[in-house]
């Protein structure tokens, strides 16, 4: 049965999102109908077709009570809108359906496994969110909720766990059939951990254990956990909030975290062993994955981060997008990640430029455009060392969004300044990088609204959404110095 707050939300989006022009969207980033959009949700395999929910408050650009909004797609670049999927309409979850995850029962059915938000008083009189699992199935289409949610509540947390930080269900089930899901939640030092549960048939769960817990080192609370093996190692994923900055490696405030280790299968213990930031651009958080029936591990994530979620277009009718997704592989103990493979089913003709050498600011024919998979290649020219190498894009007289490599640090640094948002926020964001032999590779996929910059194939990544107006398309190339440097570029036709 669809509630009266489901067929609301259905009726408008279904009435106001078309009014959206086409143009005034990414090109092939997933965007919510209407309103605004966060964290990727249930992102799966359903009967073939990839599942894409979404955080999603449809009334206004501004985050709200939580829906679910729901795309499909069978690229990865093409989406296709399906109606809102669940909104806050039971007791259970009144204050806001959260974020969760996504599974094909073996009947046929889909099944999500979210957070319910319920608000309460304190002792003190004061308001706060309590939070537990809950469920619903469906068709790919249509959900009913569960008769017995919650399914997951406070009475299932290890002792001390918070009932206030106890969110964003991840759900898979293992080869033996048993279900999974790790949701995150804070411990009584208060910082997260993330814990395990499984359940035979997805409605009764059990704690198995904590995977692995912050201790105040990595952040606060830790959000929206991934688990799953990679190359012959695990991946622990999650999003930590209030983190201090460590290094060029991770910025203040919220960040998206990668443990890898190894996992027992019998006893599912992880052990970490090493952690790297997921992304080093501007915007990146909440990353989920799936594995595709071909066996890829590919990741999305919402390309924005909740510190300057306020900086937006004057009256812009949607807000937030995801990243491209990302097939991950892991290369010398790295999490690596590359655009998906379908994107170059939408390259449109090439142009090459080889051995370029570049000294000041210069133009290559043939090289513009906002909807764009272009890969440079810079290298030293064997004469004196340059100091800096810069790719400007999204370039108009007043504008530009500058990728600048220094190689006296190793550094590549994101400026953003000039790229459309007349608002006081953070717009730099410099990481180490690892030449090899003197050069870097930049693959850079520009999408009207933002930059995505993969590093020596996939080594790292680096998101940043920009408001620049689409007339702004010209791309320079400028070194302090001299410079060889190779371009290929690709019009993306979506
Ligand atoms: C992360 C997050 C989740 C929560 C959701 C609410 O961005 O805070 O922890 O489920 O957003 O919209």
């Amino acid at each position: 049965m669809v509630s009266t707050q489901l067929q609301k939300a259905r009726e408008f989006e279904a009435q106001y999102g078309p009014h959206i022009p086409a143009a005034e969207r990414p090109a092939f980033h997933a965007t919510p109908t209407i309103g605004w959009m966060n964290d990727p949700n249930g992102f799966s395999f359903y009967q073939g077709k990839c599942h894409l929910f979404y955080q999603y408050h449809p009334y206004s650009n501004e985050w709200g009570p939580m829906h679910w909004g729901h795309l499909t797609t069978e690229d990865f670049i093409h989406w296709e809108r399906l109606p809102a999927a669940l909104a806050p309409d039971q007791p259970f979850d009144a204050a806001g359906c959260f974020s969760g995850g996504a599974v094909e029962l073996p009947d046929g059915r889909q099944l999500l496994m979210y957070t319910g938000v319920q608000r309460e008083r304190d002792e003190e009189g004061f308001l706060r969110d309590i939070q537990t699992q809950c469920v619903a199935i469906g068709d790919g289409l249509n959900y009913e909720k569960y008769a017995l949610n919650p399914v997951l509540t406070k009475n299932d947390l290890p002792e001390g766990g918070s009932a206030i930080d106890f969110r964003d269900p991840k759900v898979w089930q293992a080869a033996d059939g048993t279900y999974y899901a790790v949701i995150g939640n804070r411990t009584p030092d208060d910082s997260g951990a993330i814990l395990l549960y499984q359940s035979r048939d997805a409605l009764k769960w059990d704690y198995v254990r904590t995977l692995d817990a912050c201790h105040n080192q990595y952040g606060k609370m830790w959000e929206c956990p991934d688990f799953f093996p990679l190359d012959g190692g695990q991946i622990l994923l999650t999003s930590p909030q209030d983190m201090y900055p460590i290094g060029l490696e991770f910025h203040a405030g919220n960040n998206a975290l990668c443990l890898i280790g190894d996992c027992d299968p019998k006893s599912m213990e992880f052990h970490r062993q090493t952690v790297q930031a997921v992304d080093y651009g501007l915007d990146f958080y909440a990353p989920q994955t799936l594995l595709t029936p071909d066996g890829r591990r590919v990741m999305i994530a919402w390309m924005q981060n909740w510190a300057t979620a306020g900086a937006k277009p004057a009256h812009c009718r949607w807000f937030g997008q995801m990243t491209l997704p990302r097939e991950l592989f892991l290369r010398n103990g790295r999490l690596c990640q590359r655009p998906v493979r379908e994107l170059e089913a939408c390259r449109g003709q090439r142009v090459l430029h080889r051995d370029i050498p570049v000294s000041g600011e210069v133009n290559l024919p043939g090289i513009q455009g906002r909807v764009v998979d272009m890969t440079v290649t810079v290298r030293p020219t064997g004469g004196e060392m340059y100091r800096w190498f810069r790719i400007h894009v999204a370039k108009d007289g007043a504008h530009d969004t500058i990728i600048r490599y220094k190689p006296s640090e190793s550094t590549l640094k994101i400026d953003r300044t000039r790229s459309g948002l007349p608002h006081d926020i953070v717009h730099t964001r410099s990481f180490l990088v690892r030449p090899q032999n003197g050069e870097v590779k930049l693959r850079i996929i520009l999408d009207r609204f933002s930059v995505e910059v993969f590093v020596n194939d996939g080594e790292q990544a680096a998101s940043s959404v920009i408001y620049t107006r689409q007339e702004a398309d010209a791309i320079t190339f400028e070194a302090d110095g001299q410079v060889l440097v190779d371009v290929e570029k690709y019009d993306l036709m979506v």
